[in-house]
This record gives structure tokens, sequence and C-alpha cells, in this order.
């Protein structure tokens, strides 16, 4: 709803820029300007820098290692459009990756979010109950200077804060620019984060929604309650918070009971605990990020034929940009809601263990996350689970 209050301070506003702001945006104790980046902790962070490269059409174009004296990690910084990710492997045994690597295999160990005073929002953070991990701090080289803080969120995932407004290089200070591993392609698959899931333990989804409320002044846009969410197995409870101008949206979901072992309980048992479960990554033609990515050898959950032979979903979907039987030859998803509608399809996990695993989704006016696709979504998901013997 549009808060009356705020309307009438800003009268000349664009009414079509008044009308997109549906919640009340609180007085910014913690701006963001976007999304930074994700650094994962990886096995082989060579390997799998050309597997993002190669699989996902992400482009290589930055490093540092110990050619650069980081003695400790090898790092490839690799973006598509908008999306940065790093993947860090750890050099020797004693390495902090070689350490994150050997209790979580492949992992997210930061989201880092791009803001306008690092010290501003780290102390309002702090004030507010936040995990201190590192103070703000200036990182310099020859092209400027970054101010970076972080802040600690659930298991051992962190939240990075940077200012990279003195900065000038081809990533962050210590970086070098580096060529593109293989031919980037000529259209990118994905160009944004949708958002990031977290998975928590039973019972602790409220403690950390409350989290980044008050750490972070980000608001409860959705949820989910258990029964909304199951299947005849598994079933989840989930909250989505997100920023005042909702570029950062944060899902957070825990397990909930079911009859058998749910698939957030198999994610902590094999991740040793909570961390990012799925990144979602925004597309404008998903039909053909599935063809390129499903080409180079990426695996998708598949829905049944059932799901789009049955009548009640088509009618409730209603008109979407393509024939749905275009959708039902690549199992991509469709949910609507009362602002438009989105397509979703997601990735089998990208790594030996059954975690982290990745959305691609193409946004039509829907807000949603795909409430209405969660139960054939399941039951894909639970098949998989029991071929690993885990259900
Ligand atoms: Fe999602």
């Amino acid at each position: 709803m549009v808060d009356t209050a705020h309307r009438n301070e800003t009268p000349e506003a664009d009414p079509g820029l008044v009308g997109a702001v549906e919640h009340d945006i609180r007085e910014d104790a913690f701006p963001i300007k976007g999304w930074d980046h994700v650094r994962f902790y990886v096995g082989n962070a060579r390997q799998a820098a050309h597997y993002y490269s190669t699989a996902f059409g992400m482009t290589l174009f930055a490093y540092r290692g110990p050619e650069q004296g980081h003695r400790e990690h090898a790092e490839y910084a690799l973006k598509s459009g908008g999306v940065t990710f790093v993947l860090a492997g750890g050099v020797t045994a004693e390495s902090e990756a070689s350490r994150h690597y050997a209790r979580h295999g492949d992992g997210v160990i930061e989201v880092a979010l791009e803001v306008p005073d690092v010290d501003k929002n780290y102390e309002h953070a702090v004030g507010q109950g936040a995990i201190a991990v590192e103070e703000p701090h200036d990182v310099t080289d020859e092209h400027g200077t970054i101010r970076r803080a972080v802040i600690g969120t659930y298991g051992e995932t962190r939240n990075v804060l940077i200012d990279r407004s003195r900065y000038t290089g081809p990533f962050l200070p210590g970086f070098v620019a580096a060529e593109p591993m293989v031919k980037p392609p000529e259209k990118r698959f994905f160009q944004a984060i949708d958002h990031i899931v977290g998975n928590v333990e039973l019972g602790r989804m409220r403690e950390w929604v409350q989290y980044y409320e008050r750490v972070m002044g980000f608001t409860n846009i959705v949820e989910f309650v258990e029964d909304a969410i199951a299947t005849e197995y598994s079933a989840l409870m989930s909250k989505v918070v997100a920023n005042g101008n909702r570029k950062i949206k944060f899902p957070i979901n825990e397990p909930a009971e079911g009859k058998k072992k749910s698939q957030i309980d198999e994610y902590l048992e094999f991740y040793g605990g909570p961390g990012v479960q799925h990144i979602a990554l925004a597309t404008n033609d998903i039909l053909a990020a599935v063809d390129a990515m499903r080409e180079r050898g990426v695996e998708f959950l598949e829905a049944p034929d059932a799901y789009y032979e049955d009548p009640e979903m088509r009618e409730r979907i209603g008109e979407v940009r393509v024939p749905i039987e275009e959708l039902q030859k690549r199992r991509v998803l469709v949910d609507r809601d009362e602002d438009g509608y989105m397509l979703q399809i997601f990735t089998k996990p990208q790594q030996d263990r059954p975690t982290v695993f990745y959305e691609i989704i193409e946004r039509h006016g829907s807000l949603s996350f795909g409430k209405g696709n969660f139960k054939a979504l399941f039951e894909a998901l639970e098949k998989e689970q029991a071929k690993r013997g885990n259900l």
C-alpha cells in the first residue's frame, strides 16, 4: 500500500514511481545501493571458474592469488551483467577456504552489498545487535581505496558492506584484470541477482527474520505458512525480508515437520549447518537461458507433465508471453499473483553435496517467489532426494 504521508511529502513525484512503492520505506538507517558480489569458498577455484564460464556463461574479469602476494587463496572474479561471483580456493591446507571447504563443501561465505557509507551502516547494525566480524577499514592499492566492514549472519555466512566510490581498479584491491577463460556467449544467460535464500535450523527462522529487521531495517514481505509448502513427505516454512527499495531480498527457510526428512534437513545435514541454499538469477529470456545452460551440461529439476496439463493451473496462470508447450518442453514453471506473472526453473545442486543450487527467474510484474509452484517443485526435488537415499 502506498503510504499517504509519504506521498503528501512528494506531490510532484511520478505517480508510476509512487505506485511502485508498495510498503512504507523506513527512514533509511541502512541505505543499500545494490548487490556487490557473492563470494564462494570452493574446493578448486580454477576448475569452478571454468564451470561457471562454460555452463553459466559468466566471464572471468579479475584474479588474485599467490602471484599477487595473496598467499592463502586463489580467487577468480566472474560476471554476467550485474552478477559478480568470486570463487576462492585454498592454496594450502591451512587456508580459511580449505577449512571451510572441508566442513561445508563448496558454498557461499560472503554476500556483499554496496553501500554509500560503510561506517553509518555498520554503526547502525552493531548498535542493533549485529554480529561484528570486521570493523570498518580501508583497503588500498594503486587504483584507490575501498572501505569495508563485515557483519555475521546465519551459520558461517557473512554480509560484507563495501563502499567502492573511491576505487577505479578492475574489481577490489589486490585483484588484477584477467582475460576470459573461454569465449563469452554472444548473449548473456542472466544479468542480475533477484534474491538469495538461506536455510536455517528448525525454530530459528523467526530469529533471523528479526535480525534483518533490526540490524538492516528490512521488512518481512512474504510469509509462507507451513501447509502452503508441504507435500506428502517434506515441508518447510519460509519468510522473505527485503530492504526499502526491494532490490535486496533474503528469503529464509526452516524445516517443518513432514512424514520424512525435509529437503531443508537434508541441506543442513550435508552443509554442516545453516547457509545459503540458492541464488536466484534474473534473466529476460528464460527459454534461451535454459536451452543454453542445458546444452552446456547444467541439470534442472523437472516438473511432471501433469503440472502443465492441469486445467486449474492453466486457468490460474492465464496468458503468458510464450505458449505453455514451450515451457513444458523445458520444464519451466509459471506463477501468477495480483501484480503479474513470473517464469522460473531450478537447477539441481551444483556441487557434490546436495546443498547449493540456482534458480533462473524471468519476472513480468510479479513480485512473488513462486508459491504456486512449490508443490510441483517439491515433488521433483523429493525424487532426487530419494535417489540419494535421503528421504
Ligand atoms: Fe527462489
